[in-house]
């Protein structure tokens, strides 16, 4: 092999290495971001959402896991004055401003069950103004319910790019 086409190689080779480096340590970008969140076979409905819809739906279902919390320990000090004040936050029309075209991407029996949990909250307030522990319980499982199902239901995945 002459020594021209022996650099030529080494050259070859380089740039080889160079790219499978690249390969192997890109950073994870938004080819990877754009998969579905779940296996496979998973059969629930997909729901697809852009990143803004995303981050606030997804936000605002970590703030109902934190208000289920509240309402225990307030619960657990009888205090149902803060019951209420927890309860009202999730109740419908507490001054929510969700990103454009959100309502519009969920599907009507996903509205029926977000509905149903926004309507539990409100009964939670009313129940814990009543000082009424019976009806409190009554709708937090009512609430509860709906989480369950509407989890059982649907996922959420990115929007196509
Ligand atoms: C109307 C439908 C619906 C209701 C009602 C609902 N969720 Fe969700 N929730 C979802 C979906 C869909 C996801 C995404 C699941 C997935 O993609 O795997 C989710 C995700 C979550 C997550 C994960 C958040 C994250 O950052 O990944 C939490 C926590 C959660 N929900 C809590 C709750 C709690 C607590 C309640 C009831 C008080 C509730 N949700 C009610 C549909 C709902």
């Amino acid at each position: 092999m002459t020594k021209m086409r022996s650099n030529a190689l080494l050259a070859l080779l380089a740039a080889l290495l160079i790219v499978l480096g690249f390969i192997a340590f890109a950073p994870v970008g938004k080819d990877a971001v754009s998969q579905p969140v779940a296996g496979q076979d998973d059969p629930r409905e997909a729901i697809a959402l852009n990143d803004e819809q995303l981050e606030y739906v997804l936000a605002q279902m970590r703030g109902f896991l934190v208000s289920v919390q509240d309402l225990d320990s307030a619960l657990y000090e009888n205090d149902f004055q803060a019951i209420a004040q927890i309860a009202a936050k999730q109740a419908p029309g507490a001054g929510r401003n969700p990103p454009s075209g959100l309502r519009d991407a969920f599907p009507d029996g996903f509205n029926m069950m977000r509905k149903q949990m926004r309507g539990a909250f409100a009964r939670m307030e009313q129940a814990a103004l009543q000082s009424d522990p019976e009806a409190f319980h009554a709708a937090k499982q009512r609430a509860l319910s709906a989480c369950n199902a509407c989890h059982e239901g649907y996922r959420f995945v990115p929007e196509p790019e």
